[in-house]
């Protein structure tokens, strides 16, 4: 069964001069239960509209989405959101900025501590439990923020250009515990990122969005099994492959050079 299914989705913006900005078009995709799908697409097509829209943060103007056969018309707890800045709360501790989610949640005091324990060390923070946001690095925040949606256990994880922020050390071990993630706890993942040797690294299959209005302009199946590596002659391929296609349906030069 399915997971994720937008169909047919339609999204308008109202830019500050009253003109009306098409941003969404007829944008349909399917993500399969367990499947890593990442997202690319030129500067302002509408990578992160899409993605909001399918957490249900967004209203929009055509279309549904579906998890599962339940239309999404809110934010649901099936469905975890990690953007670029993790946002956590600074007077809280990492732990108890781990934990925010659950609590809201009512997670039974006990369930909490063993995710806890479990996410904090899958990703890596042990020892930082009672320190403040502003102890700790990028890296270690944007961890943090990752562990905090994964104690919610959603189905669904939804990623907005998460690794953008970090260093590229850093980025990389993230990009490597992800995999481990999806593969362990069999998650469904939506990626979008504007890098495309992130988007073949990580995912099974790649969607390019098209300039604005954003249509989907291709689609790409990564058929190389976990763990990969990063100078994999194949991924290089469909790297260039995506590449020539955003070239073709450029319409401006900047949609190039933001990938370049
Ligand atoms: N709140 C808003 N009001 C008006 N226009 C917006 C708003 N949010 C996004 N847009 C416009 O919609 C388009 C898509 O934006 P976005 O989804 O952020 O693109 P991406 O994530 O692919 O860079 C852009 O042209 C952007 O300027
Ligand atoms: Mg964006």
């Amino acid at each position: 069964m399915p997971t994720i299914k937008a169909k047919n989705i339609e999204k308008y913006y109202q830019s500050t001069d009253g003109e009306q900005v098409h941003a969404l078009k007829d944008i349909s995709l399917t993500v399969e239960d367990g499947e890593f799908v990442a997202i690319v697409g030129p500067s302002g097509c509408g990578k992160s509209t899409f993605l909001e829209i399918v957490a249900g943060l967004l209203p929009h103007d055509g279309g549904e989405v579906y998890l599962d056969d339940q239309l999404i018309t809110e934010t649901s707890r099936e469905i975890g959101v990690v953007f670029q800045d993790a946002s956590l709360f600074p007077w809280r501790t990492i732990k108890r900025n781990i934990a925010y989610g659950m609590e809201l949640a009512k997670v039974p005091k006990e369930e909490q501590e063993k995710r806890l324990t479990h996410y904090i060390k899958m990703m890596n923070l042990e020892g930082f439990e009672n320190k403040y946001p502003a102890q700790l690095s990028g890296g270690m925040k944007q961890r943090a923020g990752i562990a905090r949606t994964l104690a919610m256990n959603p189905k669904v994880i939804l990623m907005d250009e998460p690794f953008s922020a970090v260093d590229h050390l850093t980025r990389c071990t993230l990009q490597e515990e992800l995999i481990k993630i999806h593969e362990l706890e069999k998650k469904t993942i939506l990626f979008v990122t504007h890098d495309i040797n992130e988007a073949v690294f990580l995912a099974d299959r790649v969607i390019l969005l098209s300039p604005r209005p954003s249509v989907i302009q291709e689609e790409y199946q990564i058929k190389l099994p976990y763990p990969r590596h990063r100078d994999d002659e194949y991924l290089s391929k469909v790297a260039a492959m995506i590449m020539a296609d955003i070239s073709r349906g450029r319409k401006t030069d900047e949609d190039i050079e933001y990938f370049i």
